[in-house]
């Protein structure tokens, strides 16, 4: 017998109920892509032909250089544990990208090392709020599922910020103010953004840096994951801003720069906590995979032809998806300025085929027109009065792009026809 227990089951074996579970375990959530990602294979171990744009990360092979690293790092018996605050080489390397990009600075101390930027997500929320005390962490609406999940699991309590459409998905900064209070710990940002693609720009930083400046007990998480696909413009950092590199963990990694997400590799800047995320690392991962560590040393300090080339293809593929979704009836999309998803209204699309949400829209793109996406409930609830997204990460090939949209067009066509609606 099965009982629901939060997002759990509880097995039970015969009347002897199993030991309880933790508050904390029930209030862990999850990444919905992946109940998603579980239904694609299914149809496609049925023979189903599926164009998929559910995956966030770069579709190509981590470049040639990185390889030869990590191959020489296992050959020279780069085998053993490291200090859990990643090597001494990676550190530099990273200390010196991240203040080159970002023009601060930063030591080599203030750097640590982890099996990807997500346990960071983790590690900042533990390490700046206690268990239920009421310590509120703010993170943006929609947002990485992650977020929330983490601030549930940890006993914080959780803020949402909604992101709007018409401010190119960024959040009011007085909705910003509003949400502040004596109790509020953390304040997530994440730019460019997922799922949205948008970007924060350099004055609504700067408003967000102002209000921060009258609220110090505020610390900052800019998951900064995309900030080397930033497609106009530079790449704007909350750090940049007086007084807020302190308060501020930036965190970045490999994974989407250098198409290295299975190789888990990420990094957290803090002077302050540094000491506090390197214990944690001790406590948990003991240290990052230290053939990976040398792999990121040649991915951060060696050529950058094939990471500019891969932001260079992103580009022309959002050019082409945001063009094609803005002609398939129904559909309006932004022109996102970073990462690489994008994040159309559907609102339209869903009156024409009689889907009453953005969920059984997705769900009949699915199964009606084999073209898998993601929906806005899988990063949050939805915005009131925001309409319908969907989400289509667009690291896929352009024939896909050009499939996939091709797809969803025909069947809005085919099922407004059927509702005697006209789908121009
Ligand atoms: C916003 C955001 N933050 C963090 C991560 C985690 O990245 P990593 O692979 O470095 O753990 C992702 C991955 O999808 C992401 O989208």
């Amino acid at each position: 017998m099965r009982m629901a227990l939060g997002n759990f089951p509880l097995l039970v074996e015969g009347n002897q109920p199993m030991p309880a579970l933790s508050r904390r375990t029930n209030e862990l959530g999850t990444e919905n892509a992946f109940v998603v990602l579980a239904e694609v294979n299914e149809l496609q171990r049925r023979g189903k032909n599926i164009i998929s744009f559910c995956i966030g990360q770069p579709d190509f092979p981590t470049p040639a250089n990185i390889q030869d690293a990590a191959i020489r790092a296992i050959r020279d018996g780069k085998h053993g544990y490291t200090p859990s605050a990643g090597i001494v080489e990676l550190r530099e390397a990273v200390a010196r990208d991240i203040a080159k990009r970002r023009g601060i600075t930063v030591s080599p101390d203030d750097v640590v090392v982890a099996a990807g930027a997500k346990p960071f997500i983790a590690y900042s929320i533990l390490s700046v709020t206690d268990y239920g005390a009421g310590d509120e962490v703010i993170y943006p609406n929609p947002g990485f599922p992650i977020y929330e999940s983490q601030v549930r699991a940890q006993g914080a309590v959780p803020v949402p910020i909604p992101l709007h459409e018409a401010r190119g998905f960024n959040f009011d900064p007085d909705e910003l103010e509003a949400r502040i209070t004596p109790k509020t710990r953390l304040l997530i940002l994440n730019s460019p953004h997922n799922p949205t693609g948008g970007v924060i720009s350099r004055p609504a930083m700067a408003a967000i840096a102002d209000i921060l400046r009258r609220h110090p007990q505020v610390w900052v998480f800019a998951d900064e994951i995309y900030s080397r696909l930033v497609y106009e413009g530079d790449f704007v950092s909350i750090t940049q801003f007086d007084d807020m590199q302190e308060r501020t963990i930036i965190c970045d990694g490999a994974s989407k720069t250098w198409a290295m997400t299975g190789w888990r590799l990420g990094y957290a800047v803090n002077k302050t906590l540094a000491p506090v995320f390197s214990r944690w690392v001790t406590n948990t991962e003991s240290c990052a995979s230290q053939i990976s560590q040398w792999a990121a040393l040649e991915a951060i300090s060696g050529p950058q032809d094939a990471a500019d080339e891969m932001r260079k293809q992103f580009l022309e593929r959002r050019n082409l998806i945001v063009k094609l979704l803005n002609q398939v009836p129904g559909v309006s999309s932004q022109n996102p300025g970073g990462a690489f998803y994008v994040w159309p209204n559907v609102t339209e699309a869903c009156a024409l085929v009689g889907a009453k949400d953005s969920e059984e829209f997705r769900a009949r793109l699915l199964n009606e027109a084999g073209v898998a996406v993601l929906s806005d409930i899988h990063f949050g609830p939805r915005v009131p009065n925001e309409g319908q997204h969907i989400r289509f990460s667009y690291a896929a090939s352009r024939q896909a792009i050009e499939q996939g949209v091709a797809r969803m067009a025909e069947f809005i066509r085919a099922n407004s026809r059927a509702k005697g609606k006209v789908a121009t």
